[in-house]
């Protein structure tokens, strides 16, 4: 293993923040960084990315030009990513020369849904029934092994319900399989929950860890809707949500925001469904109804300075528009609360454009962890 470039001292003010990614968590992080004195030099294929329309430097490139990102690289005091699809080499090389967090080998894990599923397992904490599947044949025997239905993924690059399928047979698993073009995949069990919910929490350089309370999401075809603060997670449920995201975050020796994605069933267990390396589109809301948002939080872990409160202040709803739904810009811009647009030209369907929160007096203050 080559060396590994580590932060000796936090990044003072006026330090500059890599980011590879320029999408809208991309966006939020150097809004974050800005407002505490950092600079950001964001690194996107995509000429405009909403980043680029915020951040001081911004670099147009691919991530497999490692030349390029070694060139990004050395402008900046530490290197982060908005983006679980950063190929982990490209992590690697970085971290030769420049403190990159989270680590490769956290991104690695996470990127690939099977190796996820089984480091989850491996720590004792639950997930739906899972098997790995290549081939038709293959295909054909896990659908008995999850019991009869289940949800086809790719194992890699998928995101907002992307390289995604039903099946509730062995002939639809095998044609399945045959429309991914044999590519690596998982089956998974179908899971009859009772709702979805996830969990947003931070790890510090020093192992320091701070969760902020898990909010009940809302999914619309695969994409997240809503999420709710709080939610129906039971203070018991809430405490097991942090201590599933201290497990994961310890063992991965991570450094930065991370979310868990969980399906809770009808009998209360709560199941790992997958772990973003990265701020999460569940935790918007903590822009506004925390101290110290997920964005903040994640800058400020992998500048190396102290955590901030996770408390949360106030009850919220988060809300996500989605595609066309931009266009009535005007509606939204009457909702009271904080509306968020993210400088996307194109309209795409499912597109995240921008979200809004709405904020009520806090219900049920939660303990802090
Ligand atoms: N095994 C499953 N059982 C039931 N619903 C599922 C299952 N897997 C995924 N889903 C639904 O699809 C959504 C997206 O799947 P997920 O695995 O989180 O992929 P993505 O990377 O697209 O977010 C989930 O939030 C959930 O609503
Ligand atoms: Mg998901």
């Amino acid at each position: 293993m080559s060396q590994i470039k580590k932060l000796t001292a936090p990044v003072a003010p006026g330090g500059t923040i890599g980011i590879l990614g320029g999408g809208q968590l991309g966006r939020m992080l150097a809004l974050a960084a800005a407002r505490l004195g950092l600079k950001t030099h964001v690194y996107c294929h995509d000429p405009k990315a909403p980043a680029f329309q915020v951040c001081d430097h911004h670099t147009v490139g691919e991530f497999d030009d490692l030349a390029a990102v070694a060139r990004f690289a050395g402008t900046c005091d530490v290197v982060t990513f908005e983006f679980e699809n950063v190929p982990a080499a490209t992590v690697e090389h970085v971290a030769r020369s420049t403190p990159i967090s989270p680590n490769a080998a956290a991104l690695r894990i996470t990127q690939d849904r099977f190796e996820e599923k089984g480091f989850v397992d491996s720590l004792g904490l639950r997930t739906a029934i899972f098997a790995e599947v290549n081939t038709e044949v293959g295909a054909r025997a896990a659908v008995k092994l999850v019991g009869g239905s289940g949800v086809m993924k790719t194992r890699r690059m998928g995101y907002d319900g992307k390289g995604q399928t039903r099946v509730t047979s062995a002939d639809e698993a095998a044609s399945t399989i045959k429309s991914f073009n044999y590519a690596p995949s998982i089956l998974e069990a179908f899971v009859d929950f009772s709702y979805e919910a996830s969990v947003v929490a931070a790890r510090g350089t020093d192992g320091s860890f701070a969760a902020y309370d898990p909010p009940e999401n809302i999914h619309e075809n695969h994409i997240l809707r809503r999420s709710l603060v709080p939610g129906r997670l039971t203070e018991a449920q809430a405490t097991e949500a942090k201590s599933i995201a201290r497990t994961i975050s310890q063992t991965l020796d991570y450094v930065g925001v991370l979310a868990v994605e969980l399906f809770v069933c009808r009998d209360g267990t709560l199941l790992v469904n997958e772990i973003a390396p990265r701020v999460h589109n569940s935790g918007h809301w903590t822009l506004e109804a925390c101290a110290v948002s997920q964005f903040e939080q994640h800058i400020r872990a992998v500048a190396g300075w102290p955590l901030g409160d996770p408390a949360r202040h106030a009850d919220a709803v988060m809300t996500n528009i989605l595609g066309e739904e931009a266009a009535d810009w005007r509606v939204f811009s009457k909702v009271p609360g904080a509306l968020h647009l993210y400088g996307k030209s194109e309209m795409r369907p499912g597109r995240k454009m921008g979200h809004f929160t709405t904020l009520t007096p806090l219900t049920k203050a939660r303990s802090r962890q």
